[in-house]
């Protein structure tokens, strides 16, 4: 082919895609984001642009007829105008936009498939026709992401009706590629034929495939079921401080009823808050001798930052760390205000580079002492607050952990439930060294965290080993 320029190297319209990104970011209901977190995916209409952009050669959308000088600038935006109906994130719009969102993959199916027709007849000497690619006479065009994360580029590929092809180094990538790219459509739909939980009996009586959501809602309402039972106990609701319950329950805070889908629920007793979060810092002795303080690693004290709008005030909610005299440990207090000024600090002045201040002497404590005191097994964790949720209301509820210590695990109680759990099961805390210092994106082990058990507190460890021991 002598031209054979794709459109990406020649024009996108990059302002429109950017914003529908933007836009798309926000949307969570459907979205591959909410399978699983993958730090660095891409937004899916930027990877649409891309795999389209690269498939499609940049002559495209210029016009046979008219004036020479203007062909270029009329097939740029004519290209554009295409682009943005083709690259919508569709799930909240409204149905028309839907429908024209659809109809426009379609067409991008279409000019993929003639661009690779095109390019099939040249490369064989052999005339191949898009009816060709479609029946499985000729191969379909075959996009490879060989450092494909979260699967967005891969994704988009099979929606423009590409076969694709995802790597990934890292073992997490790789399972969120499976479920995202391999399983829907593998697994997806009811299958009267296969053995499941969920669908109807056949005429063994055996319950059949009821679909893959429906499975891996049972599967994980079983699971949930299963750790809640061993370990629900540690993470008690906190009576509302607005509207303090009369009794507690114990028995009812631990209750699970299914809601319309069969999504188990956790039925909380008036007057409770349901906690979702512990934020907890680091901490080292101070450096001076003569104060031995507990000094806070924290780098800043944020817990909600949301910009107020016309109708609705703003929310800025941050920690304020307070150092009373004569104690030797802070005390984090819960400010909230409808702007950021009006907070009365600055929540974002936390330890800078790894050196963190004593807010009791004003000795700062270097990275260098940070780490030592770390590989000397002396550094410790202070709670400083509880994120919780009030039910049926929006927004979350934040206490400082000073006003509850009673809510702060006891971590010999629960090392020694670590053993239990640990004999009862054959399972290990995991002893396997970290990978060696200077691996890409591993910078804790100068702080004395040598092996993956390091890595977790004890109530988090129980959790983990909890949720292995319920499926193993
Ligand atoms: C920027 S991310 C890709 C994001 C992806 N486009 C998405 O939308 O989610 C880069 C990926 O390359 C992977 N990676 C890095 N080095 C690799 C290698 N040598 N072989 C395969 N994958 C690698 C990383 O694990 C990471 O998931
Ligand atoms: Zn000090």
């Amino acid at each position: 082919m002598s031209d054979d320029r794709r459109l990406i190297e020649d024009y996108l319209p990059f302002q429109a895609i950017s914003a529908e990104a933007s836009r798309e970011k926000s949307v969570r209901k459907g979205h591959i984001s909410t399978l699983h977190l993958w730090w660095a995916r891409r937004p899916l209409v930027a990877c649409r642009a891309a795999v389209y952009g690269a498939l499609v050669p940049a002559s495209r959308f210029i016009p046979e007829n008219g004036p020479d000088n203007k062909k270029q600038s009329f097939g740029r935006a004519n290209a554009a105008k295409f682009m943005k109906r083709l690259c919508r994130y569709p799930s909240n719009s409204k149905p028309e936009v839907k429908a024209d969102t659809e109809c426009a993959i379609k067409e991008a199916q279409r000019h993929i498939l003639e661009a690779h027709a095109e390019r099939l007849t040249w490369e064989t000497v052999k005339k191949v026709t898009v009816k060709d690619i479609e029946e499985g006479r000729a191969p379909r065009p075959k996009v490879l992401d060989m450092f494909a994360g979260g699967g967005a580029i891969p994704l988009e590929a099979l929606r423009l009706g590409c076969e694709a092809y995802a790597l990934d180094l890292n073992p997490v990538a790789h399972i969120i590629e499976l479920c995202t790219l391999v399983y829907p459509q593998k697994y997806g739909k009811p299958d009267p034929n296969a053995q499941g939980m969920t669908g109807p009996k056949n005429e063994k009586g055996e319950t059949t495939w009821g679909s893959l959501a429906e499975e891996v809602r049972y599967w994980g309402n079983w699971v949930l079921k299963k750790v809640r039972a061993e370990i629900g106990d540690l993470y008690p609701l906190i009576p509302d401080p607005e509207k303090p319950p009369r009794e507690l329950v114990p028995d009812e805070q631990l209750s699970l009823f299914p809601d319309e889908k069969g999504q188990l629920k956790l039925k909380v007793p008036g007057g409770f808050l349901v906690p979702v979060a512990y934020l907890w810092t680091r901490t080292v002795r101070c450096k001076n001798p003569s104060c031995g303080a507990t000094v806070p690693l924290v780098k800043q004290t944020w817990l909600c930052k949301k910009k107020g709008g016309n109708k609705s005030p703003g929310r800025y909610v941050a920690l304020k760390v307070i150092a009373p005299k004569d104690e030797k440990k802070v005390r984090f207090e819960v400010v909230e205000a409808t702007t950021q000024a009006g907070l009365g600090f600055d929540p974002s002045i936390g330890s800078k580079g790894g050196n963190a201040t004593c807010p009791f002497c004003g000795t700062v404590a270097d990275s260098g002492y940070v780490k030592a005191e770390g590989c000397a097994k002396r550094m410790g964790e202070q709670m400083m607050a509880i994120a919780c949720i009030r039910p049926e209301r929006k927004g979350k509820v934040y206490l400082s952990a000073d006003d509850y210590p009673e809510f702060i695990p006891d971590d010999e109680v629960i090392r020694k439930r670590i053993d239990e759990l640990c004999k009862r099961t054959g399972l290990t805390v995991p002893g396997e060294p970290m990978p060696p210092r200077g691996t890409l994106g591993f910078r804790i082990q100068p702080y004395g965290i040598d092996t993956w058990g390091d890595l977790f507190t004890p109530r988090q460890m129980l959790c983990l080993l909890a949720i292995v021991a319920s499926v193993c």
